[in-house]
């Protein structure tokens, strides 16, 4: 996508050929800054401080910390202990086990003098392959909005409601959720999207928003709060979120509050899909609700808020009592039942067993 006209995508190999570059998303919206990887702990950093977040960029991210850690050290306890530390910085999106274990799987076959710039191929190879596949989700799930739109007899916009940030992002380029949001604007048809502000770490206010208005979409940020009033007046016509991990039964979990929205288009009649690469479907999972760790963060998240003042600077002040104790749960889990379909490269799945199955065969098991 593009960033003041000129294409990005958020991660990509260095130019001195031995680092990977990344945009710091914790500077957006205010700052657009780039940020060099040497290492693998800077790599491990960049996951757990969230400068790169979304399941399948933090995947890709994961990928390419492999690939600089086996610079350092190519043999198969350093490949066991770099994957040992990546897996640990971000519990609950599964996009990032199925990275390393590709990248792993592929590498100990080989000499340790070969493994480094193989590790570099097959990073480079699962970037690519979450733009195609992200690129697939999109033309899929434009017909969702182009449906939409031919249902309300081409007068007026249709209305998406998203949650958090599933865009660009949180991919190598494109997004989920947002996905079908660009490829139906890219081909005219007229789009509008309710941004979730997404407490605690504002990723809709600071991210959605951001790229929505870098590509010229129609967006209106509201409050976590508001999502369920504005369907009620009919002014929803599509949910689309995004997963960090989805169940083969097609539990969904995605960024806290994605269950509460699911709910409120349940009681309205509203639909509700999920936008899922079928690398953040876990195959071994069949109850999201209790099987899937739910990450909790820094109480600060809670606590505090970060913004830039009138003087142009970024500032962080608190909200509470300073004695307050604060609970802080990054995701949760929005059963099969209230989701209306997944959205995959390969098409729309129904959220059960058998629609994912359908989808995808060879993934088949007994439940
Ligand atoms: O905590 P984050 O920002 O990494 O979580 C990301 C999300 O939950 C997004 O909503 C997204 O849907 C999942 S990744 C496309």
């Amino acid at each position: 996508m593009r960033v003041d006209g000129r294409p990005y995508r958020t991660i990509w190999p260095a130019e001195d050929g031995r680092s990977v570059d990344i945009i710091d998303q914790t500077k957006l919206p205010h700052r657009f800054e780039i940020v060099r990887l040497q290492n693998l702990s800077e790599a491990a950093h960049a996951i757990r401080e969230m400068l790169v977040r979304g399941a399948p960029l933090i995947g890709v991210t994961g990928a390419y910390g492999l690939v600089l850690a086996l610079k350092d050290d190519p043999s198969d306890a350093g490949l066991d202990s770099a994957r040992a530390l990546l897996l640990a910085t971000r519990p609950t999106a599964v996009n990032l086990a199925w990275a390393l274990d590709s990248v792993a799987a592929e590498l100990r076959p080989l000499n340790t003098s070969d493994r480094a710039d193989a590790a570099f191929r097959i990073a480079a190879r699962i970037a690519d392959e979450d733009v195609s596949t992200c690129r697939a989700i999109g033309a899929h799930g434009a017909r969702l909005i182009q449906d939409a739109y031919a249902a309300n007899g081409r007068r007026r916009a249709v209305n998406v409601l998203t949650h958090c940030n599933a865009g660009w992002l949180a991919t190598v380029d494109w997004g989920t959720a947002l996905a079908p949001v660009y490829v139906a604007h890219d081909s005219g048809i007229p789009v509008h999207v309710w941004v979730d502000e997404t407490r605690p770490r504002n990723q809709g206010a600071s991210l959605t928003a951001w790229e929505l208005l870098q590509h010229g979409v129609p967006h209106t940020v509201i409050a976590d709060n508001v999502g369920g009033h504005l369907m009620q007046h009919g002014q929803v016509d599509l949910c689309l979120v995004g997963s960090d991990r989805t169940t083969a039964t097609g539990d969904v979990c995605n960024k806290i509050g994605t269950y509460l929205k699911a709910l409120a288009a349940h009681d309205n009649g509203v639909p509700f899909y999920a936008c899922v690469p079928s690398t953040t479907i876990d195959w071994s999972l069949s109850d999201g609700v209790r099987d899937i760790p739910i990450e909790q963060r820094d109480g600060r998240e809670v606590s505090e808020i970060s913004g830039m003042g009138a003087d142009g600077k970024v500032a962080t002040v608190r909200l509470m009592p300073a004695g307050s104790p604060v609970a802080n749960y990054a995701f949760d889990v929005t059963p099969a039942r209230l989701v209306t379909g997944i959205v995959t490269e390969r098409g729309i799945a129904g959220a059960s067993r058998a629609g994912l199955a359908e989808l995808f065969p060879e993934m088949r098991r007994s439940p």
